[in-house]
């Protein structure tokens, strides 16, 4: 079976009134933690290679280590280009075998980014792969993600109907208040999301599949454990399970998560290397670091996602 579209997945999560989780991944331990997560409690995915990823495994490693997970789970299996910036890397990508790419042009004017984003759909449509855009802008710094807070903006629920009208774009990542990495609200302050935007703009777009960038929720165990063994994370916060949970059953059908991943694999590294200074056999750390991955996967589809069982 060939890598999949999210069409179908869309379409099954916005009626069933669950969402797809959308994780990236980098390297062979990460694909396989979150596709045995998945195949276990049988949910579809989507795999998502940032431009960052790329850079680092290689296009190709990265898309035969999916086939490969394809094969041995026997999943449905999205393979989606995060936070494309420009034509150039959506056409690779389409070119390279993925079914699904991101155009962010959301630093853009409202109408460059209708410009861009068009240009994109039509390379991708006649190819039979399918396009998420991006409204507003989330706060955050990644490796090639890096928006400050005050460039951030909510997404205006005004745009919506024409950005998706002009563009043909296929799904939208809006901006309601979370953000990118593992810094996501003030210490001491109530996390708090725009859930009245995110209903205006389901209103205005009836089944229209939204998408939800910066939603992960910083897994305190894995923060703990990174703090014990010699790292510094004790500002982190991320978003309230409770809310995913309510984004799941709204139009949101993506749910997009790097952060989390990061930091249980982290903390299977430290926490090894602590206990076993000596250890210099990369099996014996990432194997540990590969189980936090499957934990963490298989607790966020069932108990956030809620896409278990639907593959
Ligand atoms: O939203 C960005 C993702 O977390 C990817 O981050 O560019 O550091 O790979 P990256
Ligand atoms: P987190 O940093 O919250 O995991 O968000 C990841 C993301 O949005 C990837 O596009
Ligand atoms: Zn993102």
């Amino acid at each position: 079976m060939p890598v999949v579209t999210s069409t179908e997945m869309f379409k099954k999560a916005y009626e069933g009134k669950y969402a797809i989780g959308a994780f990236n991944v980098n390297n062979m331990e990460i694909i396989q933690g979150i596709t045995e997560a998945a195949a276990e409690v049988r949910s579809p995915l989507i795999l998502q290679v940032s431009a960052g990823a790329r850079k680092y495994a290689k296009h190709i490693y990265l898309m035969k280590l999916i086939e490969a997970a394809v094969e041995d789970t026997g999943l449905p299996i999205c393979v989606h280009l995060d936070h494309g910036d420009s034509f150039e890397i959506c056409k690779s990508c389409i070119d390279g075998g993925f079914s699904s790419v991101m155009i962010d042009a959301s630093s853009k004017s409202f109408e460059d980014n209708i410009a861009l984003t068009k240009q994109v759909v039509d390379y991708a449509h006649a190819r039979g792969v399918v396009v998420e855009a991006e409204l507003g802008r989330l706060a955050g710094i990644e490796d090639d993600v890096n928006v400050s807070e005050a460039d951030s903006s909510y997404t205006r629920p005004e745009d919506v109907e024409e950005f998706v009208a002009r563009t043909g774009c296929d799904s939208l990542a809006i901006a309601i208040g979370t953000s990118h990495g593992a810094f996501k609200f003030k210490p001491g302050t109530k996390p708090q999301l725009r859930f009245d935007i995110l209903e205006e703009i389901e209103e205005r777009l009836p089944g229209f599949p939204i998408v939800l960038h910066g939603a992960s929720s910083v897994i305190p165990k894995y923060v703990d454990i990174i703090n014990e063994n010699g790292g510094d994370l004790k500002d982190a916060i991320g978003v309230p399970e409770e809310m995913l949970r309510e984004a799941a059953r709204s139009a949101v059908c993506k749910i997009n998560i790097d952060s989390d991943l990061r930091l249980a694999m982290t903390a299977g590294i430290r926490q090894t290397m602590a206990e076993n200074p000596s250890a210099f056999d990369p099996r014996k750390y990432l194997s540990p670091a590969r189980d936090n991955i499957r934990e963490l996967v298989k607790n966020k589809i069932i108990n956030v996602l809620g896409s278990d069982g639907k593959a």
